[in-house]
C-alpha cells in the first residue's frame, strides 16, 4: 500500500506550504497530495480552503485577491511560530521540489466550490511544461472537471473524489473514463470498496491517521492512503508486511 503525504507533510509542518512538501520529499514514501486555487489574477496557487482565514493571518477569498496580496500572507505562524514567513506557495515551486525525485504528484483541483475557469488547462500546461504527466495524478470532487480532464487529455491520471457511499461507482468512473477512486476511508471497507477492487479500479483513501486501519485497508484492496502523517506509516511499513 503507498503512502501520500496529504497537504505534505501536514501534521509536523503548515499544511501546503514548502516546509511541508520539503519534508514530504526526504521520505520515503510514494507521492504527494496538494490543493489548488486560482487567484483573482488567474495564478496556481497551494491552499486547501477557499478562504485564507484559517491558514495564514489574512482573511478572504483566494479567488478575490492578486497574487501579490496572497504572497504578503503568513502561511505558517498559525501552526508554530518557527514556520513564521512560511508563504502560499505558486504550484510550481510545490512541483519543483520534486522534479528530480520519483513521488507521484496527486493534485487536487478545488473546482468543486468555485469553478475557477481555465484552471485545469493552466495545472495541465504546467505539468506538461515541467514534463510531469507519468507522475501526475488529478483529482477533483469536481466531477465535471474529471471529466473534462479525461476527455481532454486522456493519457493524464485521473482521480474522482468523494466522501459519500456511492452505488454503482464502478459504472460512474468508466462514464467519466476517471482512472482511480479517491474516496473517504471508511467507504473503502463498504460494499462500494468491493465493488472498486472486483473491476480493477485504484482505490485511494483519505485522510487515513491512524495507523492500525493500514492492515485493514491493504486487505480491502486500498492501493494508497493519503497521511498527515506519514512518518507513522512508514514505521508500521518496516515491521510489518504490507506492500
Ligand atoms: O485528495 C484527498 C483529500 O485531500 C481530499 O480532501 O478536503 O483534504 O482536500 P481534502
Ligand atoms: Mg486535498
Amino acid at each position: 500500500m503507498k503512502i501520500f503525504a496529504h497537504r505534505g507533510c501536514s501534521g509536523a509542518y503548515p499544511e501546503n506550504t514548502l516546509a511541508a512538501f520539503r519534508a514530504a520529499s526526504e521520505l520515503p514514501i510514494e507521492g504527494i497530495e496538494l490543493d489548488v486555487h486560482l487567484t483573482k489574477d488567474g495564478e496556481l496557487v497551494v491552499i486547501h480552503d477557499e478562504l485564507v482565514d484559517r491558514t495564514t493571518d489574512g482573511t478572504g477569498f483566494v479567488k478575490d485577491m492578486t497574487i501579490d496580496q496572497l504572497r504578503l500572507l503568513d502561511a505558517g505562524s498559525w501552526k508554530g511560530s518557527r514556520f513564521e514567513g512560511e508563504r502560499i506557495p505558486f504550484l510550481s515551486e510545490v512541483l519543483e521540489l520534486f522534479t528530480e525525485t520519483q513521488h507521484i504528484l496527486n493534485i487536487e483541483l478545488k473546482s468543486d466550490i468555485f469553478p475557477y475557469p481555465g484552471m485545469a488547462d493552466k495545472v495541465m500546461a504546467l505539468v506538461q511544461f515541467m514534463e510531469l504527466e507519468e507522475r501526475a495524478i488529478l483529482s477533483s470532487f469536481d466531477h465535471e472537471v474529471v471529466r473534462y480532464l479525461s476527455s481532454e487529455y486522456p493519457h493524464i491520471q485521473t482521480g474522482c473524489l468523494t466522501m459519500e457511499v456511492m452505488v454503482d461507482f464502478p459504472d460512474y468512473l468508466k462514464k467519466l473514463s476517471a482512472s482511480a477512486a479517491h474516496v473517504l476511508f471508511p467507504t473503502a471497507l463498504r460494499q462500494m470498496g468491493q465493488e472498486l477492487k472486483a473491476a480493477g479500479i485504484p482505490i485511494r483513501a483519505f485522510t487515513v491517521n491512524d495507523e492500525s486501519y493500514a492492515d485493514l485497508l491493504a486487505q480491502a484492496g486500498v492501493e494508497a492512503i493519503f497521511t498527515d502523517y506519514p512518518e507513522r506509516f512508514i514505521q508500521q511499513k518496516s515491521v510489518s508486511s504490507l506492500e
